[in-house]
């Protein structure tokens, strides 16, 4: 009785490792793999030499992929820095102690992360603006034709080598309680 449901058990996991449903890793893989792999079922092989974990590998290496800033502060001082994909460039900034304020905390009520992309090939790259970026840029000190509010300029692996120059001065109406009129 015993035996027949350890072998029906048996049939099953290899039926689920065969879908896809379980990972089959070596013991040094089972012990390198990122916290949030361990939520991922695996079938741990003490002999196997074989690798069969990727699908994790890959979805960490994706979520670990950094991009190159360089921030260019109004002295013309030059930051590099490294800023994972996803990121916006506000959260980069603070990250490294770079001196951009975001007042609104990214919620688009304020034009004191305005950043200028200093190449207009990297400028096209960027998402189109939403209206509520545009009207807070309208107020921003030194507008450009290549500024973008900074926490709304999202890392992604297009923008490697992205180079943005901090403005002057910053001007911080909306935060203070002003209301952009519509265009
Ligand atoms: Fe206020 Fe970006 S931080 S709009």
């Amino acid at each position: 009785m015993f035996n027949s449901r350890l072998t029906q058990v048996g049939r099953m996991v290899k039926q689920l490792t065969r879908a896809g449903q379980f990972a089959s890793v070596t013991r040094a893989e089972y012990l390198q793999r990122p916290y949030n792999c361990y939520l991922q079922p695996v079938i741990y092989h003490p002999f196997s030499t074989t690798a069969a974990d990727n699908s994790c590998k890959e979805v960490n290496e994706q979520e670990e992929k950094r991009i190159s800033v360089t921030f260019v502060d109004k002295y013309g001082e030059e930051k590099h820095i490294k800023v994972p994909v996803g990121m916006s460039m506000l959260e980069a900034a603070h990250q490294n102690d770079i001196e951009l304020e975001g007042a609104c905390e990214g919620s688009l009520a304020c034009s004191t992360c305005h950043v200028i992309v200093m190449d207009i090939d990297y400028y096209n790259k960027l998402e189109e603006p939403l209206d509520e970026e545009n009207d807070m840029l309208d107020l921003a000190f030194g507008l450009t034709e290549t500024s973008r509010l900074g926490c709304q300029v999202i890392a992604k692996p297009e923008l490697d080598g992205i180079r943005l120059a901090l403005p002057a001065a910053t001007r911080n109406f909306a935060v203070d309680g002003y209301v952009p009129k519509p265009h």
